[in-house]
């Protein structure tokens, strides 16, 4: 027999109700830890689990910004952002830096989260995140209240232990070893599981 089912009327619902409930269906999401500085050099450091790829050629990601916030007016004002990878052994320091704190404190410091010099962009990495992407801001597009922020990637750095070469020669990190967490709905986020791997199949 089929599960009986709840069913829910966004408009009866109402947005903030009905953005919970998809919050708590659409995942895991993963989590982009987002680095900027502002004009004056105040290095910012947020989660954003609105995070995804957007583009294959060229890779472009995007993060999303509910409201306005330091990370959307730094990179809109910088131009550049870079996104560290929140892997489990980050999980208390990450949520620490969504603090609301002020424009003027620096995450990396109030976080106590050691910061590291980009190669190419001026916004700083996270030292400890086993992977990392410098992108320049390609677009910014207002969506209802929030605003996504599309980052060509330019540069990206990933700790070397993590590799392993597939068949075809090529160098890509092991998703058990970058160990990421993801946000799921409430307070809760996850860590990786089981992890599966399938041949892409042919049509018939
Ligand atoms: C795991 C996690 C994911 C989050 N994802 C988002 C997000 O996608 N967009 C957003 O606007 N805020 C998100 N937040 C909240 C921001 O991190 C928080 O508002 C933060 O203070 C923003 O910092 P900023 O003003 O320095 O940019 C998230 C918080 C956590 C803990």
């Amino acid at each position: 027999m089929d599960a009986q089912r709840t069913e829910f009327d966004p408009v009866a619902l109402g947005d903030r109700e009905t953005t919970l409930l998809v919050k708590s269906i659409l995942i895991p999401r993963p989590i982009a830890w987002v680095g900027t500085v502002d004009a004056s050099g105040v290095a910012n450091l947020a989660p954003h689990s609105f995070f995804t790829m957007v583009s294959e050629e060229p890779p472009v990601v995007m993060f999303s910004s509910t409201t306005r916030k330091d990370s959307l007016n730094n990179a809109e004002a910088t131009g550049e952002f870079t996104v560290s990878l929140v892997s489990r052994p980050q999980f208390e320091d990450a949520n620490q830096t969504s603090a609301p704190y002020d424009p003027d404190v620096s995450e990396f410091a109030a976080a106590g989260v050691a910061e590291e010099p980009s190669a190419v962009v001026t916004a700083p990495r996270v030292a400890s995140s086993p992977a990392v992407m410098e992108c320049t801001v390609e677009r910014i597009i207002p969506v209802g209240g929030n605003f996504m922020v599309l980052g060509r990637v330019v540069h990206v750095a990933v700790n070397t232990h993590t590799l392993r070469t597939d068949a075809r020669g090529r160098s890509l990190p092991s998703a058990s070893d970058l160990d990421p967490l993801t946000r799921l709905g409430r307070n809760e986020w996850g860590t990786l599981g089981e992890v599966l791997a399938i041949r892409r199949p042919n049509a018939q």
